[in-house]
């Protein structure tokens, strides 16, 4: 993803309010994160993922879709893309947080099985002051245990 990271930055500034810094990408590149960038037709990027593995669980640093690219079912694909990584190197447990005010990703995420597990009070900057990140959870046991009957 290194030689990447230049058109992933520029996606993310077009996608969110308060972009990651492309410092922020080098160091959890660095620190041996796991990412994905996703191509179109052209060989555009048109989304990427970031993820950390620590232990048993996974964290969900990042995922984005080129804005003119949302809404056509590519942020579910990743997602799935992701789950599936998880339950192949046995996570027992995807988390992940979202600002409170992004519906958006939040009914993705719901759609996907994860449910609200707690929330961070005033975690992220906004323009007028800070908003809360809801801290979500995907139990990938559960949904194993479930599965196989
Ligand atoms: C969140 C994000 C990744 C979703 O990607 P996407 O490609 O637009 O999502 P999809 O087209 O796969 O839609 C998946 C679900 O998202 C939700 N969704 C998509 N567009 C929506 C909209 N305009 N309003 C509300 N929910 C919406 C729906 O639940 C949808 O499922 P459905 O189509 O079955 O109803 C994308 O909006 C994005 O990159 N946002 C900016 C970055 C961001 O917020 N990342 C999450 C940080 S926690």
């Amino acid at each position: 993803m290194q030689q990447d990271i230049a058109e992933v930055i520029a996606i993310e500034k077009s996608a969110t309010a308060f972009p990651w810094s492309e410092k922020n990408f080098e160091d959890s590149l660095k620190s041996g994160h796991h990412a994905w960038v996703y191509f179109d037709d052209l060989d555009e990027i048109i989304g990427f993922a970031l993820v950390q593995k620590v232990v048993d669980e996974m964290h969900l640093l990042n995922i984005c879709v080129k804005p003119r690219e949302q809404g056509q079912g590519l942020g579910r694909a990743i997602l799935d893309h992701v789950i599936n990584f998880a339950n192949s190197i046995s996570a027992v447990l995807i988390v992940l947080e979202v600002r409170r005010s992004n519906q958006r990703a939040q009914q993705l995420y719901l759609q996907s099985g994860f449910n609200e597990m707690s929330v961070r009070k005033d975690y992220y900057p906004t323009e007028v002051g800070r908003e809360d990140a809801v801290l979500m959870g995907l139990d990938l046991g559960l949904v194993s245990l479930f599965s196989d009957k």
